[in-house]
C-alpha cells in the first residue's frame, strides 16, 4: 500500500515538474528535481544514470546549482526545445546540463587564476621543444587558432611560426591578459582576440584557418564539449588544414566521468571517441599519440594528442 502511494506521489511530482519546466525551460532546479524523480522510479538509462551520479545532478548537487544562472543562459535555447516533452527528452537534457556545467566550471576555475598560468609558463619551452613541435613542425602555419589560449604561453611559441594568430578562450580575463602580452601585432604577426561561450568558434569565418591548435586545455573538456568544437573546427579549417588537439584519454577507463573529480582533472574524452568524432566530421586522423609518464605526466594513458586533417574535397 505504502509503495503504491509513493509511486502515485512520484508520478504526481514528475507531472508537476513537467508543467514547471514547460512554463520555464531555463529553470535548472526543476530539471534537476525531475531527473531525481525519474531516477528514483528507475526511469533513466544506465548512461543517463552514470552522468547524473558522476556530475552530481541531484537536488543537493553543488556545481549544477552554483552555476545554474550561467547554465540557463548558455543552455537555454537547447533546453527550450527539449522542454516540449521534458520526460521524453530527459537524456539529451541531462547531456545539456552536463555540457554547460563542465564548461562553465572549467572556465570559472581559470578565471583570473594567477596560479596555473604563473606556474605553467616555465614548462612551456621544454614541452614545446620536446613534445609538441616535433609533431607539428611540418604543418601549415599560415593562419593559426590557439583554442583555450589561457594567458598565451603557447601563443608565444606559435607567433614565431605564423603571421596570423587567432586567440580564443572562454574567459575575458584570459583574452585581456593575451592582449596585454601581444597587442594587435608583434614582430610582424597579427593577433585577433575572441571570447567563446565554451563550445563554438562562431566568430571565425568558414575555411579560414590552416591550423587549429590546443594544448593543455581540451584535456579538461567534457566529451560533449569536444563534440561541439569538432563541428566548428571542421567548418573553420581550410581544405587540407589540420587540428592539433591535446585531449583526455581518461574516458577510456572512466566513461561518463566528471573532469573536476578525475585524476589530473582529465575529462571523459578518449582517443577512441576522438576517432569517432573525426569520422563523423569528415576529418582524417593523421596521428594519435597516447601520453603518460614518458611526457612527465603522473600516469600512463592519461591523455592523447590527435592530429586531424580536413579532407580536400
Ligand atoms: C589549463 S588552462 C591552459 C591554457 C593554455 N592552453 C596553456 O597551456 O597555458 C585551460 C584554459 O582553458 C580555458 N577554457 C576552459 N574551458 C573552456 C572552453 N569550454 N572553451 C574555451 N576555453 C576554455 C580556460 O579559461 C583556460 O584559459
Amino acid at each position: 500500500m505504502k509503495s503504491l502511494w509513493s509511486m502515485f506521489q512520484r508520478k504526481r511530482t514528475a507531472s508537476e515538474l513537467e508543467s514547471t519546466i514547460k512554463a520555464n525551460p531555463r529553470n535548472i532546479s526543476a530539471w534537476v528535481r525531475l531527473i531525481d524523480a525519474r531516477a528514483s522510479s528507475g526511469g533513466l538509462t544506465p548512461h543517463a544514470m552514470a552522468l547524473v551520479n558522476s556530475h552530481d545532478l541531484h537536488p543537493t548537487g553543488h556545481a549544477v546549482h552554483a552555476f545554474a544562472a550561467d547554465i540557463a543562459k548558455k543552455g537555454g535555447p537547447a533546453l527550450a526545445s527539449l522542454a516540449t516533452d521534458p520526460i521524453k527528452n530527459l537524456e539529451p537534457a541531462i547531456e545539456e546540463l552536463v555540457k554547460w556545467k563542465t564548461a562553465i566550471q572549467c572556465g570559472d576555475s581559470h578565471d583570473r587564476s594567477k596560479g596555473y598560468f604563473h606556474d605553467a609558463e616555465p614548462y612551456m619551452e621544454l614541452q614545446w621543444n620536446q613534445i609538441i613541435f616535433p609533431l607539428i613542425r611540418d604543418l601549415d602555419f599560415t593562419s593559426v587558432l590557439d583554442l583555450a589560449c589561457g594567458h598565451g604561453r603557447n601563443s608565444e611559441f606559435l607567433r614565431r611560426q605564423t603571421k596570423s594568430l587567432h586567440l580564443v578562450d572562454i574567459n575575458q580575463s584570459c583574452i585581456d591578459a593575451c592582449r596585454k602580452r601581444f597587442g594587435d601585432a608583434k614582430d610582424g604577426t597579427r593577433f585577433y582576440y575572441h571570447v567563446t561561450d565554451g563550445n563554438h568558434l562562431k566568430m571565425i569565418p568558414n575555411d579560414s584557418i590552416t591550423l587549429v591548435y590546443s594544448w593543455d586545455s581540451m584535456v579538461h573538456f567534457d566529451k560533449l564539449i569536444v563534440r561541439d568544437y569538432l563541428l566548428d573546427i571542421r567548418r573553420v579549417l581550410k581544405p587540407g588544414g589540420t587540428a592539433f588537439l591535446h585531449h583526455s584519454n581518461y574516458g577510456e577507463k572512466a566513461p561518463d566521468s566528471n573532469w573536476a573529480t578525475n585524476t589530473g582533472t582529465q575529462s571523459d574524452m578518449s582517443a577512441k571517441i576522438m576517432r569517432d568524432y573525426a569520422a563523423a566530421n569528415d576529418l582524417d586522423v593523421v596521428l594519435q599519440k597516447i601520453q603518460g609518464r614518458a611526457e612527465g605526466w603522473g600516469e600512463d594513458g592519461l591523455d592523447c594528442v590527435s592530429i586531424l586533417k580536413r579532407r580536400d574535397s
